[in-house]
């Protein structure tokens, strides 16, 4: 059996970079920073390594329904998902990951997309 992702990664510890690199460069930007203003940073950030290790095939998972619950509020629109889907791809790629991984782990961010935008979310 081959190896997954996160296995080939190394695991919590190199998912962990990956997502303190993901939130720098989220809260750092114009067009999606806004959403994480006031939240609870270390939480969202456990949370998230939590995500990003399920996209590389790593232990924890959410179910859709508790992604859906979670965003509803934010009306996140389909233009400030694709944003946040491209600071995801470099951030994977500026932190060493191969091309082909990253576009299996953007395969899988993509897949949500029906759990995190609303339909009726600007833009
Ligand atoms: C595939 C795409 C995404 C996934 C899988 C994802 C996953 C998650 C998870 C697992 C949480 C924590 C849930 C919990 O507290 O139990 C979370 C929280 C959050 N997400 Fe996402 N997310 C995605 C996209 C987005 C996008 C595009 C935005 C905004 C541009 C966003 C904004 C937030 C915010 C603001 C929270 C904080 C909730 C809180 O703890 O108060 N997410 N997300």
């Amino acid at each position: 059996m081959s190896a997954t992702l996160f296995e080939r990664y190394g695991g919590f510890a190199a998912v962990s970079k990956i997502v303190m690199a993901f939130y720098e460069r989220l809260l750092d930007d114009d067009q999606v920073g806004p959403y994480f203003e006031d939240v609870d940073l270390p939480r969202l950030m456990d949370h998230q390594t939590k995500f990003i290790s399920t996209l590389m095939g790593g232990p924890a998972s959410f179910s859709d329904e508790h992604l859906r619950r979670v965003h509803a509020q934010y009306r996140i629109s389909a233009a400030d998902f694709e944003r946040t889907n491209d600071i995801l791809a470099s951030v994977l790629l500026d932190c060493g990951m191969d091309e082909d991984d990253v576009e299996r782990v953007m395969s899988e961010f993509g897949r949500r997309a029906p759990s995190i935008v609303d339909p009726a979310g600007d833009a």
